[in-house]
């Protein structure tokens, strides 16, 4: 059985994006300002969007924050700047709207580490345990998970299971190993990483901090636990966005993907921000699969309302489940993300 009706090149076929060329005079900003009116619809980014993709949208958040406004939009369409996984729990929770998403194969390299079958097959070794899924995996994973989670509300979710009960963690080994510290449970976990938290460099990075002695490191939870280790703040985009702007300090060097660099140079203009160093000198900081999206592919998606998210009735029914459990307790928690 598989959660996505309808492949991407079998959409693409139908518009045939893939030959269009985008008018190079045209004011592509002013276009699609045009069609979200038009289409009545809401432009969703996230904060690993190009530049020009952030500045256009109409809210800019984390996984949690998205999941929200997704909730919560009165739009008729839901056009979302950022991965497969995240346009599909939009579709999840907002199932009568039509959600689109840019480039139908910005994936995952987290959502790729766990494929269904191979993680139902692994769940039947541990039937008593509370499958705990951090919302960066498929529709289908979410069918076979009990309470999702982010990397904002992840400590509140592992914290509102039954001490007694067992828990497996899927798909991220690095915020698993980050969430057992933080919580003190043992947890079963999933052997999965994201390609562009794995990356950072270590010696690099002490280094950099040896040149700029009064920057503060801060890092995302889905970094390796020697990088953790290091940091003076851990947490999810927008926690890490709002400490930049809270804190005193005027350096930061910043170990996520680079993207989120824009919001916060822009909140806090005064200040410094420094990526933190991959293990080469590769942009592998920059997340290839979220920088599948451009402005051209955002307007060409809102003009023939194409690539769009079709899932199958018993993946919403059955994903939604674990999706609202987890906005259940950021509810409880006072977690409004954004
Ligand atoms: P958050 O924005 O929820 O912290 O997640 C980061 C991420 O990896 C999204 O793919
Ligand atoms: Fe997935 Fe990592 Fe890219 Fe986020 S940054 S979308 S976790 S590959």
């Amino acid at each position: 059985m598989t959660a996505t009706l309808a492949s991407a090149s079998q959409q693409l076929d139908r518009v045939g994006f893939l030959d269009l060329e985008v008018d190079p005079t045209l004011d592509l900003v002013a276009e699609i300002n045009r069609l979200k009116k038009e289409k009545n619809a809401i432009i969703l980014a996230h904060y690993y969007q190009e530049s020009e993709i952030q500045d256009i949208a109409d809210y800019i958040g984390d996984s949690l924050g998205l999941s929200q406004k997704a909730a919560a939009t009165d739009a008729d369409i839901i056009v979302f700047a950022g991965v497969h996984f995240m346009a599909e729990t939009a579709k999840i929770l907002a199932p009568e709207k039509k959600v689109l998403l840019p480039d139908l194969k910005a994936g995952c390299s987290l959502a790729d580490s766990c494929p269904p079958a191979l993680f139902r097959k692994f769940k039947e070794k541990y039937p008593d345990h509370i499958v705990v899924s951090y919302i960066n995996c498929t529709a289908e994973l979410k069918t076979l998970t009990d309470i999702c989670c982010t990397s904002t509300n992840a400590v509140q979710v592992i914290e509102s299971i039954p001490k007694d009960r067992p828990i497996i963690f899927a798909p991220d080994k690095n915020l698993g190993a980050y969430l057992i510290k933080k919580t003190g449970r043992d947890m079963v976990l999933w052997n999965g990483a994201c390609m562009v938290h794995e990356i950072f460099s270590q010696e690099r990075i002490v280094k950099l901090r040896q040149r700029h002695p009064n920057a503060k490191f801060i890092a995302h939870p889905e970094c390796e636990t020697h990088i953790l280790d290091m940091a003076d703040y851990i947490g999810s985009t927008t926690g890490l966005l709002k400490f930049t702007i809270s804190d005193p300090s005027q350096e930061y060097i910043v170990a996520t993907e680079a993207g989120i660099l824009h919001q916060m140079q822009k909140a806090s203009p005064h200040k410094t921000f420094i990526p933190a160093p991959p293990e080469n000198n590769c942009a592998c900081n920059e997340c290839p699969h979220m920088k599948r999206n451009t402005l051209e592919k955002l307007y060409l998606c809102m003009k023939y309302e194409l690539p769009e998210i079709v899932l199958a009735d018993w993946v919403i029914r059955d994903g939604r489940a674990s999706i609202d459990r987890m906005m259940d307790i950021s509810e409880k928690a006072g977690l409004i993300s954004g």
